[in-house]
């Protein structure tokens, strides 16, 4: 079997949510200037108590029952998240142990918003060599626990979620190609500037949030992910007409537009949750895959191009046949 195919997928939110209307009340804002600028009205947030691995547990779990795979089925777990529950063991080890499995490879991948994407290419090679048969692939997070509540610059845009999907061995190709890329030189744009080794001080004071200056962010990434756009169908051969589903990072309605008119795709052919969701970082694409799968959009033999973009900056795509 020389390829990887996406068997099932799930997701998870956590239950409380936060509307546009409960952030007026937190910062000066409005529900108006959200929707405009950023196509978000709600969110999704942990409860006290309720980490990333809580999250991931959830969207894993149905994700194996949605294939009618048991967790020893599984011998690969690769877990993109920012916010990990403790430093170590990592998340992918956390939730093996929730899951019951044992002796598989698991270990996490720090990608910021492309994190997803990153941990799917990687599982891929993982099964393309014969390493693995059968992975389990997360995107979670819980980015309220590194939001400035009192930033309305940054506050309103992020959400907690988890998605996951389970990757297997398959003789026809699931995944077609992958493109992954970083560029360190801008990491200054959007950066929690505090961790265990740089700054601990902060850390330790509850002072590590999410910075970021989000119109040259904004900028780079609609540039950066027309390109990726232009990359992925140049490798495969593929006309853009080919294209049946973008299933993007959801960081704002607006970046997700342009790369959508770079497809010549309309926007029914986009599967948009940032709306509902915000920006869950690294678990965005796989809850919106889910999504469009769960509702019968997204059906078997389509075409989908997922793409992202994040802090790093790091980007990537990956084009699939479902
Ligand atoms: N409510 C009201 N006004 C606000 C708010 C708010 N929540 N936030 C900012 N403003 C104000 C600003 O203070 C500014 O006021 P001024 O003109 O008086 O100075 C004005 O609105 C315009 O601010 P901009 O930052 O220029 O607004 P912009 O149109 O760029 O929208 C946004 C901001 C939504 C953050 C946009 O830049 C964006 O989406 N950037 C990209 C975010 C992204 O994709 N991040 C990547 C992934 S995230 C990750 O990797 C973790």
């Amino acid at each position: 079997m020389k390829f990887s195919r996406i068997a099932s997928t799930g997701g998870y939110l956590p239950e409380k949510i936060l509307t546009n209307a409960d952030l007026e009340r937190m910062v000066d804002t409005t529900d108006a200037w959200i929707r405009e600028r950023t196509g978000i009205e709600k969110r999704h947030v942990a409860l006290d108590g309720q980490t990333t691995v809580d999250l991931a547990e959830q969207a894993a779990r149905q994700a194996l029952a949605d294939g009618g795979f048991s967790p020893g089925d599984i011998d690969l777990i690769v877990f993109a998240t920012t916010t990990p529950d403790r430093v170590f063991p990592s998340c992918a080890c956390l939730l093996q142990q929730r899951l019951d499995i044992h002796g598989c490879a698991a270990f996490d991948i720090q990608a910021v918003c492309t994190g997803f994407v990153y941990a799917l290419s990687v599982a891929d090679k993982f099964i393309r060599t014969g390493a693995a048969r059968r992975a389990l692939v997360i995107g979670a997070e819980t980015l309220s626990r590194i939001v400035d509540w009192s930033d309305r610059s940054t506050c309103v845009l992020f959400g907690d979620g988890a998605g996951a999907v389970v990757l297997e061995a398959s003789d026809e190709a699931g995944i077609l190609s992958s493109h992954l890329h970083a560029d360190g030189q801008y990491e200054s744009l959007l950066t929690v500037p505090a961790g265990v080794s740089d700054h601990p001080e902060r850390l330790r004071a509850g002072d590590a949030f999410i910075e970021m200056k989000g119109n040259e962010v904004f900028k780079m990434a609609v540039n950066t992910l027309g390109r990726i756009v232009d990359e992925t169908l140049d490798a495969s051969g593929l006309d853009k007409s080919a294209i049946d589903w973008l299933v993007p990072h959801q960081a704002n309605t607006r970046i997700i537009a342009a790369t959508a008119r770079k497809l010549d795709l309309p926007m029914e052919r986009v599967v948009v949750t940032v709306d509902r969701h915000g920006n869950t970082s690294a678990a965005s694409i796989p809850l919106a895959l889910d999504v469009a799968v769960r509702d019968g959009r997204i059906r078997r033999g389509d075409m989908l191009l997922m793409e992202a973009f994040g802090g790093g900056f790091t980007w990537g795509s990956v084009l699939v046949r479902f």
